[in-house]
């Protein structure tokens, strides 16, 4: 028989994570955003694929860019990183997700997104019907500002070149910003996240949509609707998937 006495056993946190489920499934219409295939884990970028080198007009590629600056010491956020963290996914992909800057996990790690937030970005880009391997991510800060804190204008600036450099490299046919910090360094505006959302940006060209930084969905899951509202539209505007 089952043994019932299983002192790890918290009912009230399965409870928890039981609720939180059922309003996943609700804001997200049943995708499977709640319980991500195992296809969705995060999986090494196979950088000796052909598309890992994408020549841009000048003769540049990606990754000969990632290594030109990696060792940034532009401002003072040089000093205090451990990882430079440049970016990640397919060099020639057609969406690209801008963040806002690294925090303690992307720090250690070197890679965008892959702390909690990132794990929520990666069921978000899953249940797009899409996978992190066919999509770019990078931020507009390439070092963790300390204690995550907002990122200062001047640091902004400092990296600023880098980021243009990476949407002319990547050449997306979508730029998705996650985020207010992301939104205002690519529109130059300081518009609210509000009037941001759900209206279709240009930057240089390219079409520029705007949602919530996964961050804010973990501290408001109400904000999960709407995410996925803007996520549906991006897919459409990209490729015409209705999901
Ligand atoms: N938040 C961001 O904006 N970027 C990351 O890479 C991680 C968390």
């Amino acid at each position: 028989m089952a043994d019932s006495s299983n002192q790890d056993f918290d009912v009230d946190e399965t409870l928890r994570d039981v609720r939180r489920c059922l309003e996943d499934l609700l804001a997200f219409e049943g995708r499977y955003f709640i319980v991500p295939p195992a296809s969705l884990a995060l999986a090494p970028v196979d950088s000796d694929t052909p598309a890992a080198v994408v020549e841009a007009d000048d003769g540049g590629s990606l990754e000969s860019f990632q290594q030109q600056i990696c060792d940034c010491l532009r401002c003072p956020l040089g000093q205090t990183r451990k990882n430079f963290v440049f970016g990640s996914g397919n060099p020639g992909a057609d969406i690209m997700f801008v963040g806002e800057a690294p925090g303690e996990h992307e720090d250690r790690q070197g890679l965008p997104f892959v702390g909690p937030a990132g794990e929520l970005l990666t069921k978000i880009i899953g249940a797009m019907k899409l996978s992190r391997e066919e999509v770019y991510i990078c931020n507009v800060l390439k070092c963790r500002p300390p204690n995550n804190r907002d990122p200062q204008p001047d640091e902004v600036a400092s990296c600023e070149p880098y980021l243009q450099r990476q949407i002319e490299l990547v050449r997306p046919r979508i730029i998705c910003c996650l985020g207010r910090h992301a939104a205002h360094a690519l529109l130059k505006t300081d518009s609210s996240l509000g009037r941001l959302r759900g209206r279709l940006h240009q930057y240089q060209g390219t079409p520029l949509v705007v949602t919530y930084h996964p961050a804010a969905l973990l501290h408001n899951p109400s904000y999960k609707r709407d995410t996925w509202e803007d996520m549906k539209w991006l897919r459409k505007l990209h490729d015409g998937t209705e999901l």
